[in-house]
């Protein structure tokens, strides 16, 4: 590899910039949002939980998935997912609380459990993700106090739960009375994906549907639908634990304009599609070894054959100038670490270094076979 070179990054996970769609989409819903208001008026104040406008396009936007509009007052605006999940980390798990997820789980929570001195429990997953059984058990024996779950393309298992299992989920977390914290964030990727868990238990549910994995990382807009509009007030408001989860206010008003000119369907569509074939062109690389994904997700899951070690591969990947993450970064303290790596395919720039970065890795994986 030529070592002047930055390497290539599919340890993270974000979407494909499709700049034929995004570009055009983002300056016809800025020109509005400009042409309605003087930028003063528009970044004078803050947003705090969205105008009622945001609040509006917050419920269509998220009405898509949960199957109805919710009442715009449960809508809370948030700078991205990670913003609005502190948020509810912090009310509805606390200190010395404890959250559920997935026992391969998304990274930061573990960052999340240190800094507000809460633990976390992984519950058992199989190929379509949490185990209601395993749930169950830790319910009536540790009184969790809310349940973390992506139950769409699990990260980093890909996993799509069926809608059934997302039934028994939602009866549990009725039976032993804890909150569902759900983040959707990789659905909209996913045309008639099962309903969210949070539709089958919305009293109990707090719905966190983000835009980096569908639209554009750098959005900073995620919409959080609370049980009522009473709980988003209490959860939200501005004075309750400082006043982080904001959104800019005019990513916020962007993102409003995209939702009510269908600009946002449009650049989820081709996203979509561009997602589709760099997976096909994947695959069709990856023959002769195991892995786990699905057409519209944004990453692959790849346990290792016998004998094969994550390190040694992501070592070898690195020297070949290509970042992919192994599964230490995933797992829950106490749980048995695969020996798996994941690897996102949106990152790079476009197709060309896509296939030069999936030849990397089957170099890599070649070297790295016992
Ligand atoms: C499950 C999950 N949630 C949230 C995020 C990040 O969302 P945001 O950038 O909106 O905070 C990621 C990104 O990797 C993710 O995998």
């Amino acid at each position: 590899m030529d070592s002047s070179q930055p390497p290539i990054v599919m340890s993270r996970n974000h979407p494909p910039m499709v700049s034929h769609v995004f570009d055009q989409e983002y300056r016809l819903a800025q020109d509005r949002v400009l042409s309605e208001m003087p930028p003063s008026a528009i970044i004078g104040a803050h947003r705090w939980t969205g105008t009622e406008r945001d609040r509006i396009g917050g419920a269509r936007f998220t009405a898509r998935r949960l199957g109805y509009t919710p009442e715009p007052g449960r809508v809370v605006v948030t700078n991205g997912t990670q913003s609005g999940l502190l948020m509810l980390f912090a009310g509805l798990v606390g200190r010395g609380g404890v959250l559920v997820t997935e026992n391969l789980t998304y990274p930061p929570l573990h960052t999340f459990a240190r800094h507000f001195g809460f633990r976390i429990l992984g519950a058992p997953i199989d190929q379509f993700g949490l185990v209601p059984d395993g749930l169950r058990e830790i319910a009536k024996t540790e009184k969790p106090n809310a349940l973390y779950s992506v139950a769409t393309f699990q990260n980093p298992t890909t996993a799509i739960m069926p809608v059934d299992r997302r039934r028994e989920i939602a009866e549990i977390a009725r039976e032993y009375n804890f909150s569902i914290i759900e983040d959707d964030i990789y659905s909209l990727l996913l045309p008639d994906a099962p309903p969210p868990l949070s539709a089958l238990a919305p009293e109990i549910s707090w719905y966190v549907l983000g835009t980096a994995k569908s639209i554009a990382a750098g959005m900073k807009v995620a919409y959080v639908v609370a049980p009522s509009g009473d709980a988003a007030e209490r959860r939200f408001w501005p004075g309750v634990r400082g006043t982080h989860w904001m959104s800019a206010p005019i990513s916020a008003a962007v993102m409003t304009a995209l939702i009510e000119n269908g600009g946002d369907a449009r650049i989820i569509s081709a996203v979509a599609e561009e997602v589709r074939e760099r997976q096909n062109l994947a695959q069709e690389l990856f023959s002769g070894i195991d892995f786990t994904t699905k057409p519209e997700a944004l990453h692959v899951w790849f346990e290792l054959p016998d004998g094969m070690a994550r390190d040694d591969l992501a070592a070898r990947a690195r020297q070949k100038g290509l970042l992919i993450g192994t599964s230490d970064e995933f797992a829950t303290e106490g749980k048995p670490v695969p020996e798996a790596v994941r690897m996102g395919i949106g990152n790079p720039k476009n197709r060309e270094e896509l296939t030069d970065a999936l030849d990397r890795f089957m170099a890599s994986y070649e070297e790295a076979r016992p």
